[in-house]
């Protein structure tokens, strides 16, 4: 008989309270997800309160300030700290986006933290990407030519095709939109997904590559391109901007333009 229940073990459980050390006037409550692989026990979500007169403005502040001075477990990935990396994405307030360009105070009352949705989680907010990268991978994201550059010189390009890189070289890879996206959450051992199907765009629209058939022949599939479903929310929670849904678009009018 199918069960429609969630295993007993994959409920979220009501976790720890860290109180604030100190006893300031500007406290807030962040509740944050907290799983460990290696204790056997199910999720739950511990609540820290921190003083924001002590804390800088950013989401990511808050978490440093949580490992550095209150509770040295708490994981989560994180490195150029001012949104060009990547790699500090997660689900803050209920929107997939950058905790290092997250301001605390956009967030107006207890801040709620989890990982990426729909990705399996290695421990705590750091979700497992290792199938986004072999995805990212099997698009081929580099210049692919023939014809060899000029001697010492750089592949140049107009002024006119270089614009048309942009709003995609900009991508840092963080992921949110795809895990964003419900179709990405139900296959996305097969539909590549916003954030690598933008990639695939921005090599198909270089003038300087010449793969273009090819790398529409590895897209022309059921699943890796027209799982698509203009759903949007990728588009609305990129933390950069960007529009992956106009790059699926343009994908998906490329493959009609060269059907003649
Ligand atoms: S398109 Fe935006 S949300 Fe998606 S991976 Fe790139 S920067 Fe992140
Ligand atoms: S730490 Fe690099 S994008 Fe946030």
């Amino acid at each position: 008989m199918a069960e429609f229940s969630l295993p007993a073990n994959s409920k979220i459980g009501k976790g720890k309270s860290w109180p604030a050390k100190t006893g300031g006037k500007n406290i807030k409550k962040f509740n944050i997800y907290r799983w460990n692989p290696d204790d056997g026990k199910t999720p739950q979500v511990d609540t820290y309160e921190i003083d924001l007169d002590e804390c800088g403005p950013m989401v990511l502040d808050a978490l440093i300030k949580i490992k550095n001075e209150t509770d040295q477990t708490l994981t989560f990935r994180r490195s150029c700290r001012e949104g060009i990396c990547g790699s500090c994405a997660m689900n803050i307030d209920g929107t997939n986006t950058l905790a290092c360009t997250k301001f605390i105070d956009d967030v107006k009352e207890e801040v709620n933290i989890y990982p990426l949705p729909h990705m399996s989680v290695v421990k705590d907010l750091v979700p497992d990407l290792n199938n986004a990268y072999a995805q990212l991978a099997s698009v081929e994201p580099w210049l692919k030519s023939k014809t060899p550059p000029p001697p010492d010189k750089e592949r140049k390009q107009t002024p006119e095709d270089r614009r048309k890189l942009d709003g995609l070289y900009e991508c840092i890879l963080c992921f949110s939109c795809a895990t964003s996206c419900p179709s990405y959450w139900w296959n996305s051992d097969r539909y590549l997904g916003p954030a690598v199907l933008l990639q695939a765009y921005r090599w198909l629209i270089d003038s300087r590559d010449e793969a273009t058939g090819e790398r529409l022949d590895n897209l022309e599939d059921p699943f890796r391109l027209y799982r698509c479903h203009t759903i949007m929310n990728c588009s609305k929670t990129c933390p950069k901007g960007l529009n992956p849904a106009k790059a699926i678009a343009e994908i998906k009018k490329m493959m009609v333009a060269r059907q003649g």
